[in-house]
């Protein structure tokens, strides 16, 4: 069995994206920028939003964090994310999730200029991905992505099961699969036989946010299986699949934590880096 190091892939991501600003801070006399908007106090988003600081920094980004209250007007807002659309040294722009009830998330996402967006959740960029032409593509899935392309480089023919459907994690996963020619099927809370779905997969990913749902005899053998869950509990933080058993069977897993979620941040330096070069073309 592969255990998948999240932290050892991510950590060899920000090294090469570290020296790749190097070498277009030398061609263009300039580094990309990351600009992100967090509003409100929630712990766990000022938890990410400070990681996500620290990693720019880290590979050499140009790297701003701006807070406002949670009582916030969404104007206020939409007028910053205008200004920073209009500004050459943001490359990118990211407004953490989730939102105050009084802010309306879907216009904050479709004021960002999809150019900027580094989080790949305008509809533009949405569309662009499910066409197959360049685009964003949000964090968590890149980072799945590439952790499932480091075990096994041809997808081809390949049956994946997705559990969750939702934008951040599920359908954008569908894409990338997709295109790398597995057959995808997306599960969800309305799916008739999970489990059975389940046992088809060649590759499984479980983002559905139900602690330890998955479970050994849910697994084929030799599946290589990614967990995006992280759920709080009495035992800890433990992800959507039940580790201790499934490890016994797996061909590779990723562990909770240090699997998806440290991928996450690095493909976030990596669009902004990969925003920054389209907009020097
Ligand atoms: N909150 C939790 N995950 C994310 C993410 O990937 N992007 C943003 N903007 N907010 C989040």
């Amino acid at each position: 069995m592969i255990l998948i190091d999240g932290k050892k892939a991510a950590a060899e991501l920000r090294e090469e994206l570290r020296k790749e600003v190097v070498e277009l801070k030398n061609k263009h006399n300039k580094v990309p920028g990351l600009t992100v908007i967090l509003i409100g106090d929630l712990t766990p988003s000022q938890i990410y939003v400070r990681n996500k600081e620290k990693s720019a920094k880290e590979v050499g980004l140009k790297s701003e964090v701006i807070k406002y209250p949670d009582s916030v007007e969404e104007k206020v807002i939409l007028d910053k994310i205008d200004e920073l659309n209009k500004d050459d040294t943001v490359s990118g722009i990211l407004v953490q999730l989730p939102l105050p009830k009084h802010i309306d998330k879907q216009k904050i996402i479709e004021a960002i200029n999809p150019s900027k967006d580094v989080d790949g959740f305008h509809p533009m960029n949405v569309g662009n991905l499910s066409s197959g032409y360049e685009s964003s593509v949000p964090c968590t899935p890149l980072g799945c992505y590439l952790l499932i392309k480091k075990i096994e480089p041809n997808l081809s023919g390949k049956k994946a099961v997705i559990i969750g459907r939702s934008n951040l994690n599920g359908k954008p996963m569908t894409q990338l699969l997709l295109k790398e020619n597995c057959t995808v099927t997306i599960t969800h809370s309305r799916t008739k036989d999970l489990k059975a779905e389940c046992l088809e997969a060649d590759i499984l990913v479980a983002a559905v946010g139900i602690p330890e749902l998955v479970k050994e005899d849910w697994v084929k053998k030799d599946a290589i299986v990614i967990d995006v869950g992280i759920n709080k509990t009495d035992k800890g933080i433990v992800g959507d699949v039940a580790f201790d058993e499934v490890s016994k069977s797996a061909r590779a897993i990723t562990p909770v934590p240090g699997g998806v979620g440290p991928m996450t941040i690095a493909c976030l330096l990596k669009n902004t880096v990969e925003c920054f070069k389209r907009s020097q073309l």
